[in-house]
């Protein structure tokens, strides 16, 4: 399968971010069709395309936008997910700073199907030089009057607003990122009622990840059967897969839907001179890992799930022979006890034990019974937490309980990690 390079086409461009670099490659073309249009035809566009949410879940996009009521005195309003921060998952970061316009873009489009008058761009407040060049290319798109009163003169008002969070991890969770909109400690909220029904100030809202909105406009631009042309039937169109760990060149790929990580690898240059793949997350950290067997899993929502995991935010953390498996499922299960927002039980307790468990395992100092603790442990936060960070938090341990349960024998069995040069002769 080949490369399909759309969102990063003019990533290396000089002043890819400009107004002017965007315009002379149709920039806001798209936004001034679609507003030509009626609000439901520019959702049906979005729904016959098959655009699925490239947050991580793969929800539909046109009928997500779908479920706003039409026809009550409510405000609407879309809100972009910009807190990217699944570990390995680095698209949406280079997409807003190569070409914050085709966001923008995206942002007006979905905005005038909802009937929203209002929009935000919820960003990581640590990646700064984003939320300047973001705020740059709204205040571009202000003074071109893409944005405010009666855009291309429709008679349509948008105002676009980038806030910057605090950086929580929970914050990407989308209700929890309303909460912190709102001014409150970001916190998940029970579903249902979804945000389409309540959602920012308790009124009908759109929750879309950055790439999801990115992918928009160049729909309109080129055409359903376009799109279609790429991915499968339940899986159409082109995506960004993020590659990093041991491969020669790591970085962003962006290729249709269902290519796999033998072919992906082709084009990164393969696993690092000398060494061969061990595990590797389809999905970053909250999807269950992969091994050498796996090479030929598609990339899509249906391939992955088939095989036993998820397509999630597509970022492929790549692992070779010399990682300890245990080590890197302890720093991942640390990394979720520390982000734990503590609001249910089973995940605010259950991560604290899983980190005090794994400490003791890696160390050496485990046995047989604590991997089926471990298990146990996991099997009471997956689908009894609050929100999917308790569920995503089991998956490292349980998926490579299954496939290296050698590895975890091997450190009770030596009294330490196998991969220490000190205890055992692995690495040499
Ligand atoms: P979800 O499947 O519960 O929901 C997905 C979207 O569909 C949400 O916007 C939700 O409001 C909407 N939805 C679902 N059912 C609906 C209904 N009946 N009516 C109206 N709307 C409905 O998934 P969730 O919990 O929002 O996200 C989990 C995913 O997030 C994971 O798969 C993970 O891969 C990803 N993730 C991404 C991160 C990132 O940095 N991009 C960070 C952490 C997790
Ligand atoms: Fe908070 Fe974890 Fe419960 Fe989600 S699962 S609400 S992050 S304690």
């Amino acid at each position: 399968m080949q490369l399909t390079p759309v969102l990063s086409q003019h990533w290396g461009e000089p002043n890819s971010w400009t107004m002017r670099s965007y315009r002379s490659h149709e920039g806001y073309t798209a936004a001034r069709d679609a507003l030509a249009m009626e609000p439901d035809d520019v959702i049906k566009t979005v729904k016959d395309a098959g655009l699925r949410g490239r947050g991580g879940a793969g929800f539909p996009t046109g009928m997500k936008w779908g479920f706003i009521p039409q026809g009550d005195n409510k405000p609407h309003y879309l809100v972009v997910n910009a807190d990217e921060s699944e570990p390995g998952t680095c698209k949406d970061i280079p997409l807003m700073l190569a070409t914050p316009h085709t966001l923008i873009e995206g942002v007006i489009i979905a905005a005038y199907a909802i009937r929203a008058k209002h929009a935000f761009i919820y960003l990581r407040g640590e990646v700064v030089p984003v939320l300047r060049r973001l705020q740059a290319a709204v205040a571009e798109a202000y003074e071109a009057g893409y944005l405010g009163k009666n855009i291309f003169g429709s008679g349509y008002d948008l105002e676009l607003i980038v806030h910057a969070g605090a950086g929580a991890y929970i914050c990407g969770e989308e209700t929890a990122l309303l909460d912190s909109l709102e001014g409150r400690r970001g916190q998940p909220r029970l579903r249902p009622p979804f945000p389409a029904v309540e959602g920012l100030y308790a009124c009908p809202t759109v929750v879309n990840n950055v790439e999801s909105i990115a992918s928009v406009p160049i729909i309109f631009r080129k055409g359903i059967e376009w799109f279609r042309s790429m991915g499968s039937e339940k899986s159409p169109g082109f995506t960004l897969y993020s590659l990093s760990g041991h491969v020669a060149r790591p970085g962003q790929y962006e290729a249709p839907l269902g290519i796999t990580l033998r072919e992906l690898l082709d084009y990164a240059g393969g696993i690092r001179a000398g060494h061969k793949i061990k595990f590797w997350t389809p999905g970053g950290s909250s999807t269950p890992l992969f091994t050498d067997a796996h090479l030929d899993v598609p990339l899509d929502y249906e391939g992955c799930g088939a095989a036993g995991s998820m397509l999630g935010t597509k970022a492929l953390q790549i692992f070779d022979e010399t990682t300890c498996v245990v080590r890197a499922v302890l720093r991942w299960t640390e990394f979720y006890a520390h982000e734990s927002c503590g609001k249910c039980t089973p995940c605010r307790e259950g991560t604290y034990w899983l980190v005090q468990m794994m400490r003791r395992i890696e160390k050496g100092e485990g046995t047989d019974a604590d991997l089926e603790k471990l298990l146990d442990i996991s099997d009471n936060i997956l689908g009894r937490s609050f929100c999917a960070l308790g569920d995503g938090a089991t998956s490292p341990i349980t998926s490579s309980i299954k496939y290296f349960r050698d590895e975890y024998l091997a450190h009770f069995e030596l009294g330490g990690c196998p991969f220490d040069p000190y205890k055992s002769t692995l690495m040499a």
